[in-house]
């Protein structure tokens, strides 16, 4: 269906129109509902918000800040529930002046910030599990859920498992065995797995770490992970944030970590296996031949596309036996959120191939992406031993591959990407979408210059890439490669952007992000321009769907748009692709200063709004949005 004769998508909507101001827009036809803010009660006993009294006993119990990757787990697990499951959020990093009162007026922010109020920040990072369940329509909270769940920065303890656990390079004082870690950072995109398990992606972690490189044993990997430049004031209060009190301690995030909402006491743990760079999304895949495959980018000019094959094939959750009532789920679910399978041994079989799985992601082959002019990808395996990636070079062990993977990967001759963000699967295409959301610095004195898959300089806008597996092969180390579009206007000559002329002026986007493929196989993009809107596109960050078949290939409309200052998340589809769950993170951030609408309050400055409450002393808030259609049809038709 298409919303007008010569419109040659798959997309049935009336488009939003280009804009930004102090709220969140959805193409009519379509609601928005918001499901939870930062600071929502989660946990038993967590108290209510109040932003005038930074905690972080309050915050370890309540719904973190900047929520990026959602993911979804239908329940029970194995089925494909559309209306009762598990929201995993991703609490990516804390906006601190927009979280607490006064600092807006201190001489010094950063002088200003308590010990409580940086270990809020620290309990507002990693990540949240969230019951929901859709009554009449609407999508609520399970209240005091059994699987509602906090991971933090402060309190929680990870596990660190594959090749590197253990390795010198890793131990600190607190933990001499290298298996131990306390907390996640910076978690952006993530992944979910076929056996329900929460894939969060540490990308931003040299963030939080302070001091000087001087003679400095990590000298050369913390350099290239653009340390030292801390954005929090965190050494200050924790040493092992202090590059020099805690020499090792910044080794141990950059992972990607494997969260069992179903195994509430076990610990989150850091699968070393995949690498250790700034991982933007863990998108996976299940092989032909039945192994995992995990797609991942990292986020900073000119680093690269990667891939994770596993060497074990994945064991799959048994199918949930027919249900002769028509529910689309084969069990009960009382109102303590308990599930009852009427197969008695439904519990058992879900549990073995539970447990076949559980260390999958500690034992594969790591791979990197070089793009060549004639459309070919190459995938560079990343293996100790095998070329440059000997003690000739520094790498004494797989362990050294995985901590130094940038290193590695430039000694192997991967392609210096415009800024590779979420990368995503399509199972129902078999294709693989990239998105490269910028890279400013392209082709400037002193930088890389533009190659055939980063083709333009000085790169503001971005552009989608699609990979094409041989013979439909994901663990194939070849691939073909095409852009979808370069992003920018139209319009600008100057812009070299390229899509499909059907798109809409109000439909074409800048900064691709984070990136979902409806259950029809369509791909949608989130976008995060950051400070750079007025110049980009002129307008806020949103959802796009964007086509990449047919007559329609390379046409975008626009669905979403977020409040001022705001970057689009999430976005993730229910099964039956009837909700659409996008976050919103830190509205009033970025670029509000080319916005008119400001406002001040005694307590907190509000530089564009305080969406979503629109409430006096309550800040502007990160959250979760659940968009459903009307009529209760399928999103985008
Ligand atoms: Fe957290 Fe690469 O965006
Ligand atoms: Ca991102
Ligand atoms: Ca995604
Ligand atoms: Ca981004």
């Amino acid at each position: 269906a298409s919303s007008s004769p010569d419109d040659p998508t798959r997309f049935d909507f009336p488009e939003i129109p280009r804009g930004v101001d102090a709220t969140h827009h959805v193409a009519p036809g379509y609601s928005a509902q918001v499901l939870i803010r930062w600071g929502d009660p989660l946990l038993p006993g967590a108290p209510p918000f109040d932003p005038q009294r930074p905690s972080a006993a309050a915050q370890r119990r309540q719904f973190g800040y900047n929520n990026d990757f959602i993911g979804y787990i239908p329940l029970p697990l194995g089925s494909s529930n559309s209306e009762h499951g598990l929201l995993c959020v991703n609490h990516e990093y804390t906006n601190t002046g927009l979280m607490f009162p006064g600092l807006a007026d201190a001489e010094d922010p950063a002088a200003a910030l308590t010990r409580a109020m940086v270990d809020t920040e620290l309990a507002a990072h990693g990540g949240s599990v969230v019951e929901i369940h859709k009554v009449g329509g609407q999508w609520r909270l399970v209240p005091d859920s059994r699987f509602n769940r906090r991971i933090d920065a402060l309190t929680t303890p990870i596990r660190i498992a594959g090749p590197a656990a253990g390795h010198p390079r890793l131990r600190t004082r607190a933990d001499p065995t290298g298996s131990r870690v306390i907390g996640t950072l910076n978690n952006c995109a993530g992944g979910i797995t076929p056996w329900g398990t929460y894939l969060m992606a540490e990308e931003n972690f040299h963030l939080y770490f302070a001091g000087s490189l001087d003679e400095h044993p990590e000298q050369r990997n913390y350099a290239r992970c653009g340390m030292p430049a801390p954005r929090y004031a965190w050494a200050e209060h924790h040493r092992r944030f202090d590059l020099n009190a805690e020499p090792n301690e910044a080794n141990r995030f950059g992972w990607i970590v494997e969260m069992d909402p179903f195994d509430p006491d076990a610990p989150p743990v850091k699968r070393t296996a995949l690498g250790r760079f700034k991982h933007e999304g863990a998108e996976c895949i299940v092989n032909g031949d039945g192994r995992l495959v995990i797609y991942s980018g990292d986020d900073q000019r000119f680093e690269y596309l990667y891939k994770f094959v596993t060497e074990g094939t994945v064991t799959p959750l048994p199918e949930p036996p027919a249900d002769p009532t028509g529910q689309t789920f084969a069990g009960r679910i009382d109102a303590a959120g308990q599930v009852h399978f009427r197969e008695q041994d439904m519990h058992r079989r879900i549990a073995e191939a539970r447990a076949a799985n559980r260390d999958l992601l500690d034992s594969g082959t790591l791979y990197v992406a070089r793009l060549d002019a004639d459309g070919g990808v190459q995938w560079l395996p990343l293996v100790h031993g095998q070329g440059p990636l000997t003690a000739e070079n520094g790498f004494n062990a797989q362990a050294d591959v995985l901590i130094e993977t940038r290193r590695a990967a430039t000694l192997l001759g991967a392609t210096p990407m415009d800024r590779p963000e979420d990368v995503e699967p399509n199972p129902v295409t078999g294709k693989v979408y990239v998105s490269l959301t910028n890279n400013k610095h392209r082709g400037k004195d002193g930088y890389a210059d533009i190659d055939a898959a980063n083709p333009r300089a000085e790169n503001l806008w971005g552009q989608v890439l699609e990979l094409t597996p041989t013979d439909g092969d994901h663990a194939a180390d070849t691939a073909r490669w095409d852009l979808l579009v370069r992003a920018g206007d139209p319009t600008d000559p100057a812009v070299g952007a390229h899509w499909n002329p059907a798109t809409t002026e109000h439909g074409w986007f800048a900064c691709p992000d984070n990136c979902a493929v409806d259950p029809a196989g369509r791909l949608w993009i989130a976008t995060d321009q950051g400070g750079g809107w007025p110049v980009t596109s002129g307008g806020a960050d949103g959802v796009y769907a964007l086509e990449t078949e047919g007559p329609g290939r390379g046409t975008a409309r626009a669905f979403f748009r977020v409040p001022v200052g705001a970057e689009m998340c999430g976005p993730r589809f229910t099964p039956d692709g009837r909700t659409l769950f996008v976050a919103v993170q830190h509205p009033a951030a970025d670029g509000t200063e080319a916005y008119p609408g400001f406002e001040r309050s005694s307590t907190f400055e509000y530089p564009a709004t305080r969406w979503p409450d629109f409430a006096d002393g309550i800040p502007p808030r990160p959250s979760v949005v659940a968009i459903t259609r009307d009529d209760g049809g399928e999103i985008g038709g």
